[in-house]
């Protein structure tokens, strides 16, 4: 019997092409949209192998209805919508794709920091509204970037693309994260500060750790009244690492510059009072969102499944525990 596959939703044809290439049976959902809980749960059912997005819940209940399933090769590289515990008491695969979203999440962070620092979107919205009368000393004064002080919150492989960014307009690189790391600063000068220290010292602070129990809130009240009035913080991570009310009420009472979002506590929702706010930039989770970078995914996603199937060790296996060499 052919290997069943069920991928959540459409994604770019050439991973689905080395899915069927290896002789799977490959459904993917007809639905161009997230699935509702029940038709995941039926959807699952008889399947060896999954390919879900970071909007499919895959947690106790899912794994009982995928009860044939092997592996689950996650289509992103946060894995925090799978339970993963669970996922390895039974013995099941999951991998994510790394390493490929890595430069186009860091320019997603880099685009809202320049964009939130110039006030570029509130700009464009004045001048379609044909607000733009003449130049003018006083009109959308931002922030200068170059030279300034850059906080990046886990300096894993994206944190580190942002470094590079940096580095290129002159900035001054803090890092905070659970140590020390050595080869990080020595690369780009950077110094190493605990949390309070680099929130208080940053003019920006960029978040790149996954969402874990430890990064939920990581960023609250408490941790947001440590950064300077002007200060600029840039979500591209996860949106439950920040306290998203108290961000809102942050922003609002000005008591840090502004925000830069591309993930939200409960996504698609967004928190009250955060789009009436001029001083934030919304976008919705387009981080890795590249031609290039989604179809690289793709591929990556399929072919730890095709690798798996194969016997082999899936090249981005994130529960090491359930292999046995
Ligand atoms: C996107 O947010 C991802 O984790 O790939
Ligand atoms: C995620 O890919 C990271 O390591 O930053």
């Amino acid at each position: 019997m052919p290997t069943r596959i069920y991928v959540t939703r459409r994604i770019p044809q050439p991973g689905l092409d080395l899915l069927t290439e290896a002789g799977f049976e490959v459904e993917v959902s007809p639905h161009d949209r997230v699935l509702t809980r029940k038709e995941l749960l039926d959807a699952v059912k008889n399947r060896d192998g999954l390919l879900p997005l970071l909007t499919d819940a895959i947690d106790t209940e899912l794994l009982d209805a995928a009860s044939g399933v092997k592996i689950v090769a996650n289509y992103a590289v946060g894995f925090n919508n799978i339970d993963i515990p669970e996922a390895t008491k039974r013995g099941i695969a999951v991998t994510n794709t790394p390493g490929v979203l890595t430069d186009a999440t860091a320019d997603t962070a880099w685009a809202l920091l320049m964009a939130t620092a110039r006030r570029i979107v509130e700009s464009d919205r004045f001048t379609r509204e044909g607000k733009f009368e003449a130049w003018a000393p006083m009109l959308f004064l931002g922030a200068d970037i170059a030279g300034r002080t850059l906080g990046i919150i886990g300096p894993g492989r994206i944190g580190t693309a942002m470094a590079e960014r940096a580095k290129g307009f002159r900035m001054r690189i803090l890092y905070s994260d659970t140590k020390p790391s050595p080869e990080f600063e020595k690369t780009f000068d950077a110094e190493y500060r605990e949390l309070p220290d680099l929130l208080r010292e940053s003019d920006f602070v960029s978040i790149h750790v996954p969402l874990t129990e430890q990064t939920k809130h990581l960023i609250s009240a408490k941790e947001l009244s440590m950064m300077k009035p002007h200060a600029v913080l840039i979500n591209t991570a996860r949106g439950p690492v920040i306290d998203e009310a108290a961000l809102v009420e942050a922003l609002r009472e000005k008591r840090i510059g502004g925000a830069g979002l591309d993930v939200y506590e409960e996504e698609p929702k967004l928190c009250p009072g955060l789009v009436e706010l001029d001083n934030a930039i919304l976008l919705p989770h387009i981080g890795s969102a590249t031609i290039e970078t989604r179809t690289k995914m793709a591929q990556i996603a399929a072919t730890n499944l095709v690798e798996f199937f194969k016997g082999n060790r899936p090249p981005n296996l994130v529960n090491p525990d359930v292999w046995k060499d």
